[in-house]
């Protein structure tokens, strides 16, 4: 298993309690220079720029590296911990939980103060190789994205100063910073927003049976699904022009006119973000990779299926637009008259695109005592997807060290 750091709990005297895994992730392999490094088959391909855009064997995106297993490790725990939140309730796995593709099931992601925010959690699988974050593009780092919710009052509702003292003032996570961060003062915000970003550059979803299938192995998916592949890619459905294979993301954002959940605002989107009237109503392409982990769709979750994500293209340009809006479409968007079937059949495909065998271990132990994983979100879609596994999350009592692993 992966991302496996001693997790005994403190009470030996003179010991390290907390030893950060030396080991890289599966799929990437320690560099001379100490470093965990990706390694996958897409490495071997041709950009999209020499293979045309749908392709199945064509590269990957540039991605982050440079990051040490202990790094990593460090922002493993980091990202299970609550005593990151202003009130030590939430964690970042709180809203990205790793049972619900790094999501939480709800349309809008719900903080501290239990109020919804204004959209929906992404999925964090392949964040590696994204170079903006936020569904409006408004964060061009890891580092920087990672201010977002631990400081905003609707989610965290952290400060500077106080994330800072906690960490300082915590029995364990010094020496912990010092294990990722040899030689260094610390630690620091800096330090933090480093770990995170290393540990969700560790999410890598790649091997889905999709993968197979563009690696050679055509078998790997059934004729329905090849089916829908086809469909995908047409011309017709023009799905692959923004979500490119192999990350099913071209990396940009687009005007596609998605409409809100009854009842709530016009959301501008990037607009902002460029100071573009031309991008209002625009947000980033998601990824599709493990889609089928991550209802409900949009970014404020206005589609319960992917079947109604994908009837929303089909039902005409701009369809769902205000009427007080005059929004600039993005030219792949039209009306590609697919058939029930047609669409049935890119329902199946998207199905192909999931792969959790990189699946991170949930710490049991954490650094605070606090509970790992709060208590799960609930899946607004529940019912309709996996009905979660809360037997196999930890539950640790802090006052009393037991350890409940369920099975
Ligand atoms: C209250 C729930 C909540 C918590 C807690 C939370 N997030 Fe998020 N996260 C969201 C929502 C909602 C968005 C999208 C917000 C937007 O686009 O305006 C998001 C977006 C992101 C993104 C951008 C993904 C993309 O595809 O652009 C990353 C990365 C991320 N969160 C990581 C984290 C990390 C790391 C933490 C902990 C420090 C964290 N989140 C805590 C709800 C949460
Ligand atoms: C012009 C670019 C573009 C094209 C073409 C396009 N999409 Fe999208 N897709 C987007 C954007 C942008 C979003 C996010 C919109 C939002 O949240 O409001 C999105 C969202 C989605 C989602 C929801 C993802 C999530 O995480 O919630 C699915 C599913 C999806 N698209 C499938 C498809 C399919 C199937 C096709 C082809 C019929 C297609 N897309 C064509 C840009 C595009």
């Amino acid at each position: 298993m992966n991302h496996t750091g001693s997790e005994l709990p403190g009470d030996v005297a003179g010991q390290r309690p907390f030893i950060l895994s030396s080991s890289c992730p599966a799929s990437f392999e320690l560099t001379e220079s100490g470093a965990c490094s990706l390694v996958t088959r897409y490495q071997f391909y041709d950009s999209v720029q020499q293979r045309g855009v749908g392709g199945t064997q064509t590269a990957l995106p540039k991605h982050r590296s440079g990051f040490t297993a202990q790094q990593i490790d460090l922002g493993r725990y980091l990202f299970f911990d609550p005593l990151l939140s202003q009130d030590g309730s939430l964690s970042c796995a709180g809203c990205h939980h790793p049972e619900l593709g790094f999501s939480d099931g709800l349309g809008r992601s719900i903080g501290i103060g239990k109020e919804p925010t204004g959209r929906g959690a992404p999925s964090l699988w392949n964040m590696t190789f994204l170079t903006s974050f936020f569904w409006d593009a408004r964060a061009d780092s890891l580092e920087q994205q990672a201010r977002g919710p631990l400081y905003d009052k609707k989610e965290m509702a952290n400060t500077p100063a106080q994330l800072l003292a906690s960490i300082r003032s915590n029995a364990y996570y010094p020496e912990m910073f010092a294990q990722a961060f040899p030689g260094l003062d610390g630690p620091t915000l800096e330090q933090l927003y480093s770990a995170l970003a290393a540990f969700q550059s560790s999410l890598i979803s790649l091997n889905s049976r999709y993968d197979q299938y563009a690696h050679g192995f055509h078998q790997a998916l059934t004729a329905d699904e090849v089916a829908g592949l086809n469909v995908f890619r047409s011309f017709v459905a023009r799905c692959a022009e923004c979500h490119q294979p192999p990350l099913f993301t071209n990396n940009q954002v687009a005007v596609i006119g998605t409409p809100e959940p009854d009842g709530l605002p016009f959301d501008s989107g990037a607009e902002k973000t460029f100071n573009s009237a031309k991008l209002r109503g625009g947000f980033k392409v998601p990824s599709l990779r493990n889609i089928s982990k991550t209802a409900p769709y949009m970014h404020s979750g206005r589609f319960k299926r992917l079947r109604d994500a994908v009837a929303f293209y089909n039902k005409g340009r701009g369809h769902a637009v205000p009427k007080n809006e005059q929004l600039q479409l993005h030219w792949h968007i039209r009306e590609p008259k697919l058939t029930d079937e047609e669409m049935d059949r890119l329902v199946d495909f998207l199905g192909a695109l999931t792969d959790e065998s990189l699946l991170p271990q949930i710490p049991q132990v954490l650094p605070s005592g606090l509970k790992p994983v709060q208590s799960l979100p609930v899946a607004e879609t529940a019912g309709e997807q996996k009905v979660l596994a809360t037997e196999t999350v930890a539950t640790i009592t802090t006052s009393n060290v037991t350890i409940n692993q369920g099975n």
